[in-house]
Order: structure tokens, then C-alpha cells, then sequence
């Protein structure tokens, strides 16, 4: 399980790195993190990791809570990472291998980053109780969870506030939502009771929106391209609690971390997809295409279920010369056609659509992702779709704005929507096109 991929080091930086006085060359940090450019100066006090990947590093602002940290908890917290990822046994060396195989690296950054690395070695030098505490990712969520569920404890014994609580909360997720992107990882924490103890009771009752969105992402993150995961999440029903959020939220940070799961959890797992498209899952993918809330959180639910669509002609396409029958048997049994057809998923997208032509106009990107998301349901809409002169009236009127400027993207998004009219119409009113 080593973090040979990814993000390799996080921690306090208390030193700065002053190059030059230019004031073009000082590195401005926000909340986000964000690389640091060679020869950049580096204000000191900043969150600092190194992209073992790529040998960049970047840096973004401590927040106020972290700043303002000087316990023993808070710090530890924070370089728990350093122990799991840097220093375990043989990791110096591999570090530095990593570093000088690099070759986005220049000498000079090069340099500045060993000299970073006495700074760490000294730090390691402080923690070598963490370090043993912390060989390998799985030790470091075991002690995350660990440390999650002492939080309830502290409360209890007002030796933390809720603030405090909430914000160690959030850090906390944070670094698992990095962790658990990797598989095993994800299967870890899962094995380890996270997701029963930590994820579904945010993602279920927790009332800060912050640490429900947060829980909701980690959750994206753990079943992403992950088929073991994904089942371990159904069978504890996560499937009708991302339905519900995406019923009953209007935010737009919520719905966006809802679908993502929502998708993490679905794609290529036929059981899943039955069982929870025929129930409520189809309801609330079109209930957030009509609610009050962005025009690119509609555009996501309509891809994701567009996504489902194609997985499925995909999937039946491929059945003779499939490896697993069994699977294809269970797409040729998602009905999804009649479950769309009763939530009403043509005529809402046909509003939709229609009703928002100004906003649309002037944001291509959105409307490539609405064409691609009529063009994959034309054989389930074409019906409703051809019916109706205003949504015919919208689409022409965006394919004219676009074909006559010299843009290729929208070039591109008008031939395409000439190809979508062309399809719905054509059968019925060919002349008048
Ligand atoms: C940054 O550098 C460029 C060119 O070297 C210069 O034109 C610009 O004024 C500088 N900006 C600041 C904020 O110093
Ligand atoms: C949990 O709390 C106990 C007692 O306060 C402490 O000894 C232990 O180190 C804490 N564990 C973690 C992981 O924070
Ligand atoms: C949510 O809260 C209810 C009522 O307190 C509780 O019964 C339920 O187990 C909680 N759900 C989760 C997933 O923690």
C-alpha cells in the first residue's frame, strides 16, 4: 500500500523559501491548494505537499484554526500524514528516488526541495513515535477513525467545542477523502466500520451542511471505480439516502457531491441500477432536473442518466461476443425507458431545455452536455420531443447563434444539434427544417 502514485507530504511548513524581491514571484496562497511555480517565494506558515507524481509542489493557507493550533492534537493531526507517507521504513529513499527520476524538475528546484527535506528529516527526527505508530495508509485511516471517534468524547467532556469539533471533523474527511481514492484503501476504511460510523451517519442526520457534503464526497471517492466497495455501500442502502438528498436539497455543493456518488455508486453495477433506478432513484435524478438550482447541477443529473443509458446499449451491443452473460442479462433488464416515462423524464426536459434558451446561449459547454443528454434518450422521447414546436424553436435558435461565429467549439455543438434535429424531425416534418 504505498502512496508511490499520489500526494506524498503534508505538513506545517514553518519555514519560508525568499527568492528574489520581485513581487511577480511570491506565491499567493488561498484556501486551494495550488502549485508553486519554480523560483516562486514561498510566504512562511503555509500547508505545503509535495506532488510525488509530478515533483511540483504546492501550497495553500493554514486555516484559522490550524493557524492558531499550537497543541499537541492539532499538530499531530497534521502530520500524521508525514508519518503514514513519507517515513515509512525505506521511504526517505524512495522518496528521493522519485524526486530524481522526475524530469519536470529543474536543478535549482531540485535543490530547494532537498533542502526542504532537511526540514523534514528534522521533523522526523520529532515524531518518530508517529512514525512507528504510522507505517502504511491503512494504519493511518485506522488511526483517523480512531481519532474521529474520540472527537464525540471530547465534546461530551468539554474539552472541545462544537467549532472545534466540526473543523477536526472536516480535516479529518478530508484526508480520508484522499485516501480512499485509492482501492484498497476504500476497502480498509469500509472493513474498518468508517462507513457505518463516520459516512452514513453524516451523510444521514448531520445538520452542518459543511461535514454532510464533505461525508457525501468521501463517500464518491470510496466507491469510485471500486466494485467491492460499491456493493458494500448498497447493501447498506446508500443508494435511498443519495436519492433523498437529491429530493430534498436545493444547494448547489450538496446536489453536485450527491450526484457524484450517486454515479460512483451506479455505473456498471446492473443490481444496483435496477434496484434502485425502479424505486426512487429515476424520481429524484429528474425531481433535481425541475427543482431551483443550477443549470450545470441539472446538466450532471441529465448526464449521469444519459451515462446509464448508453452503459446499457453498450452492454447489449456487445452480448454476443460478451465475457459475462450474466451481466448483460441484467442490463437487457433494466427497464429503464418505462421508469423514465413515469417520472415524466421527457416532457421535464423538454421544459427544461425550452424554458432556459437565454441562459443556455451563452454557456456552450452546459449546452454540449444537454445535446449529448437528448441525443443518448431520442429513441425513449422521440414521441414527446417531436410534438413539440418550442423545444424544436430552441434548438434552431441555438444551432443558428452558433454556427456563424468563429468558434469551433460552438461550431461543433451546432453540427451536433443539427444531427439531433435532423433525427427528431426528420421522420415527421421534413420539409419545414
Ligand atoms: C510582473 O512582471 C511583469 C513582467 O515582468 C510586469 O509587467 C508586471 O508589472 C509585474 N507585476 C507585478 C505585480 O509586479
Ligand atoms: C483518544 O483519546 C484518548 C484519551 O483521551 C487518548 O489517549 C488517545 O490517544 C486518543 N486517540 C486518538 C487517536 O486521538
Ligand atoms: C439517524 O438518527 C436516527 C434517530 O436518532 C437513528 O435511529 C438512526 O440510526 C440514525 N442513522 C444513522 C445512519 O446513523
Amino acid at each position: 500500500m504505498k502512496f508511490a502514485l499520489s500526494l506524498g507530504i503534508l505538513l506545517i511548513c514553518e519555514f519560508a523559501i525568499t527568492s528574489g524581491k520581485d513581487e511577480n514571484k511570491t506565491f499567493h496562497a488561498t484556501n486551494e491548494w495550488q502549485e508553486i511555480n519554480d523560483g516562486q517565494g514561498v510566504p512562511a506558515g503555509l500547508h505545503i505537499r509535495i506532488n510525488l507524481q509530478t515533483g511540483k509542489k504546492e501550497a495553500k493557507l493554514l486555516s484559522d484554526e490550524e493557524d492558531e493550533a499550537k497543541d499537541h492534537h492539532r499538530n499531530e493531526g497534521a502530520l500524521t500524514n508525514v508519518g503514514g507517507n513519507v517515513y515509512g521504513t525505506n521511504l526517505k529513499e524512495t522518496t528521493n528516488n522519485n524526486l530524481e527520476n522526475s524530469n519536470t524538475l529543474s536543478p535549482e528546484s531540485l535543490k530547494k526541495i532537498k533542502e526542504n527535506f532537511k526540514t523534514y528529516n528534522e521533523l522526523k527526527e520529532s515524531y518518530k513515535e508517529l512514525q512507528q505508530k504510522f507505517q502504511t495508509d491503512a494504519e493511518l485511516i485506522t488511526g483517523l477513525i480512531a481519532e474521529y471517534k474520540n472527537l464525540s468524547r471530547e465534546e461530551r467532556d468539554h474539552s472541545l467545542s462544537l467549532q472545534e469539533k466540526i473543523k477536526v471533523q472536516l480535516r479529518i474527511l478530508e484526508d480520508l477523502d484522499y485516501l480512499v481514492h485509492q482501492i484498497d484503501n476504500a476497502l480498509w476504511f469500509i472493513d474498518m466500520g468508517g462507513l457505518e460510523q463516520i459516512i452514513l451517519p453524516l451523510v444521514v442526520n448531520e445538520t452542518n451542511i459543511n461535514l454532510r457534503v464533505k461525508a457525501v464526497r468521501v463517500l464518491g471517492a470510496l466507491t469510485h471505480n471500486n466494485p467491492k466497495a460499491q456493493i458494500k455501500a448498497f447493501e447498506k442502502n446508500v443508494g435511498s439516502h443519495l436519492a433523498q438528498i437529491l429530493l430534498s436539497s436545493t444547494n448547489t455543493e450538496e446536489l453536485s457531491s450527491a450526484l457524484y456518488a450517486f454515479g460512483s455508486l451506479l455505473r456498471k453495477f446492473p443490481l444496483a441500477l435496477q434496484r434502485i433506478l425502479s424505486t426512487s432513484g429515476t424520481q429524484a435524478l429528474i425531481a433535481v432536473l425541475e427543482k431551483e438550482c443550477e443549470l450545470k447541477v441539472k446538466a450532471k443529473s441529465l448526464t449521469l442518466i444519459s451515462d446509464v443509458i448508453v452503459e446499457k446499449k453498450l452492454v447489449l451491443s456487445n452480448y454476443a461476443d460478451s465475457d459475462n452473460p450474466l451481466a448483460a442479462a441484467q442490463y437487457a433488464e433494466l427497464n429503464l425507458a418505462e421508469w423514465l416515462k413515469s417520472n415524466a423524464f421527457c416532457e421535464t426536459v423538454d421544459v427544461l431545455v425550452s424554458s432556459k434558451l437565454y441562459e443556455l446561449l451563452d454557456q456552450p459547454d452546459l449546452v454540449e452536455y444537454f445535446i449529448t443528454g437528448l441525443e443518448s434518450s431520442i429513441e425513449i422521447c422521440q414521441s414527446v420531443w417531436s410534438k413539440n414546436p418550442q423545444l424544436r424553436h430552441t434548438l434552431l435558435t441555438i444551432k443558428n447563434r452558433y454556427m456563424y461565429v468563429q468558434d469551433e467549439f460552438r461550431l461543433e455543438i451546432a453540427q451536433q444539434i443539427e444531427r439531433l434535429i435532423k433525427d427528431l424531425y426528420n421522420s415527421i416534418n421534413h420539409e419545414e427544417l
